[in-house]
């Protein structure tokens, strides 16, 4: 995976010069909180049409076509199959359901010859991901992961910095972050519930630090994991001042940690909450063989970064610390990765954010949890995709 997989983010607002002429259809499975932000984006591509949009629940599809002042020509439907189904000239989804329904949404859209942009985390357990990657590569089509914050140029910057070899051989991760108080739950209970969610803040804050620090070193495949999951805070009622029985449903974890060996003799220190009593876990740090980096993290995590990125080394065998300036984004991440799709899409391209790389984020998540519950060191085993 040496392969620079962010010069596949070429989009630039003063030279884009986007062809219009051909239509990209697209529609949109899951109309909650994220499909907005799909929507929006997706209108402010002269070169897309969007065609349908789906939800299971009655109604919400119609309201969020009107309040997204989509055309009364969109299609509605009650579900992702029946999308698929009655649009056979269809180009992509967005899979935009909460966890549990990931897998499933796109693999029947990929068995049906439709390109799939699907959220974060990729699914809820590493078999799941195996099949989505299998249904993948039967079908020849077009799978990106929603992770915006590969769009950031900050976060290119991280990586451009490791593979410049400017910090020798790197031997020892740290990374991960958290909110003192922000578990999900401002649309409902589909982030806490077992059901829907499947994890926690492992899978929907944890997968950002995991993609930050691993594409930023190549994405070495993982080998063992200790995990530690905990639910203490989810599970007090005094947590949802305004919703104490939100308590009850939680079911999935709102603290998770893990030592994970990469393949390349790294080691990798991860911890990950959506609440606690503390600022932060820490910044993420990069330690090698002739410098460290330190990248400061953020009050509310989301894949983003809090500061200046600090390169600590020695100049003349004395030890210095430079700081590398913030950069500005002249295009929003999340515009950025809608557009970095639909170009995949229309000019037959590769993944902006393939899978076979989220594969290994989401064998960490799953070794996490399975490590968690056995009480012991796992060994990671990925079959053949
Ligand atoms: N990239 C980001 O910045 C970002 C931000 C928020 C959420 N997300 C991700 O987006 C996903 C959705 O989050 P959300 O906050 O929008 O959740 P949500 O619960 O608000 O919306 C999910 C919607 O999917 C619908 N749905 C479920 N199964 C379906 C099916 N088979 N067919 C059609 N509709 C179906 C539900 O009824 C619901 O309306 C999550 O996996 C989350 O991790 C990403």
């Amino acid at each position: 995976m040496s392969e620079n997989i962010l010069d596949r983010f070429k989009f630039d607002q003063e030279s884009s010069e986007v062809d219009s002429t051909k239509k990209v259809k697209v529609g949109i499975i899951g109309t909650g909180w994220i499909a907005e932000a799909h929507a929006g984006c997706y209108k402010r591509c002269p070169d897309v049409e969007i065609v349908a949009v789906a939800d299971i629940v009655p109604g919400k599809a119609e309201e969020f076509v009107k309040r997204k002042k989509l055309p009364e020509t969109v299609r509605i439907y009650s579900s992702d199959r029946e999308l698929i189904d009655n649009e056979p000239d269809i180009d992509a989804v967005s899979v935009c359901t909460y966890n549990r329904q990931h897998a499933p949404c796109t693999i029947y859209a990929l068995e049906h010859g439709v390109n799939v942009l699907l959220e974060k985390p990729m699914c809820v357990t590493i078999e799941e991901a195996v099949d989505i990657c299998r249904a993948e590569k039967k079908s020849g089509k077009i799978l990106s992961i929603g992770f915006q914050p590969r769009c950031d140029e900050n976060m290119k910057m991280v990586k451009k910095i490791v593979q410049s070899g400017e910090l020798g051989q790197v031997y020892y991760i740290q990374t991960g972050g958290g909110r003192r108080k922000g578990i999900p739950t401002p649309f409902g209970t589909s982030f806490i519930e077992d059901e829907t969610a499947g994890i926690g803040a492992l899978a929907d804050i944890g997968c950002y630090s995991l993609d930050m620090v691993l594409n930023a070193i190549g994405y070495p495949k993982p080998l063992t994991v200790t995990g530690y999951t905990s639910n203490f805070f989810g599970t007090n009622p005094a947590t949802y001042p305004k919703h104490p029985e939100y308590a009850e449903k939680f079911g999935v974890d709102d603290f998770g940690a893990g030592f994970i060996r990469l393949e390349g003799g790294v080691i990798l220190d991860f911890r990950i909450a959506w609440d606690m009593h503390l600022d932060t876990p820490g910044d993420t740090i990069i330690m090698g063989t002739k410098a460290s980096m330190r990248i400061p993290s953020t009050e509310c995590w989301n894949g983003s970064i809090g500061g200046p990125l600090k390169i600590y080394h020695d100049v003349a065998g004395e030890p210095v610390v430079t700081e590398i300036p913030m950069k500005h984004n002249e295009v929003e991440n999340f515009d950025k990765k809608i557009r970095s799709f639909v170009d995949a899409v229309k000019y037959n391209g590769e993944a902006p954010v393939p899978s076979a790389e989220i594969l290994y984020n989401q064998a960490i998540i799953d070794g996490i949890v399975r490590s968690a519950k056995e009480g012991k060191e796992i060994t990671i085993e990925i079959p053949e995709i």
